[in-house]
């Protein structure tokens, strides 16, 4: 499994080890067909080729399903919903919902769908700030290098939770789909939703996601 782990709560290093929503499914989709789990951290942006060049057997990490994503790798069927949000300093008063991202300076998740939503804001005269990480663009924000920051919900109320002075907008921004990504054409893909599907019915995947997200 290529992942990213610095995605809390889906994928994150906690004693040495990479836990979180993610990890435990994929764990329990390979303990259902046999396999055994094997997680390769690297950079969000290494994902999708290391799944397309054979190196990991698929990707997991919070991965939203986009149609340019599809050219390259299939997708699994969803296990759950996001929603892209921003986050800003407390006394942010330029930024107060999507629109005014359209001239601010945002920090984002290289490769992200953050940075590709954004990315359409260059034209009038949005800077974007490309980082390996969402947390490095977080600390940009309460150095007052970005006005603003994009990233999904869940992973954006840890960084919020960690770093005193920041707040998510009210406002969401996009929703989205999460699901595993594998080799275009994989055999594996028709297994892991079946997988999925039992893991779904018999509750596996709500009550995973309940340890990790309270609400
Ligand atoms: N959902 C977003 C996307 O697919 C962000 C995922 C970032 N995941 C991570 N593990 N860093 O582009």
């Amino acid at each position: 499994m290529a992942t990213n782990a610095a995605f809390e709560p889906y994928e994150f290093v906690d004693g040495g080890k990479v836990v979180g929503i993610d990890a435990e499914i994929a764990d329990a989709v390979c303990n259902k067909l046999g396999y055994t789990l094997v997680i390769d951290d690297m950079d969000f942006d290494s994902i999708i080729t290391a799944v397309t060049s054979g190196k990991a057997d698929f990707g997991m990490a919070g991965m939203t399903i986009t149609d340019e994503r599809k050219q390259s790798v299939d997708f699994t069927d969803p296990y759950t919903n996001a929603v892209q949000v921003i986050i800003v300093n407390e006394d942010e008063d330029k930024v107060a919902g999507a629109d005014d991202l359209k001239t601010a300076v945002i920090g984002v998740q290289l490769g992200t769908t953050g940075d590709i939503y954004v990315s359409d804001f260059e034209e009038s005269g949005a800077k974007i700030e490309r980082f390996n990480k969402g947390a490095d663009a977080v600390l940009a924000l309460t150095q007052g290098k970005v006005d603003a920051v994009v990233i999904d919900n869940q992973p954006a109320k840890a960084f919020v939770a960690q770093n005193e002075g920041t707040k998510i907008l009210d406002e969401p921004f996009e929703n989205e789909e999460y699901a595993i990504c594998l080799a275009k054409g994989s055999e594996l893909t028709s297994k892991f939703n079946q997988a999925l599907s039992e893991l779904k019915s018999d509750g596996t995947i709500d009550k995973i996601i309940k340890k990790y997200i309270s609400e």
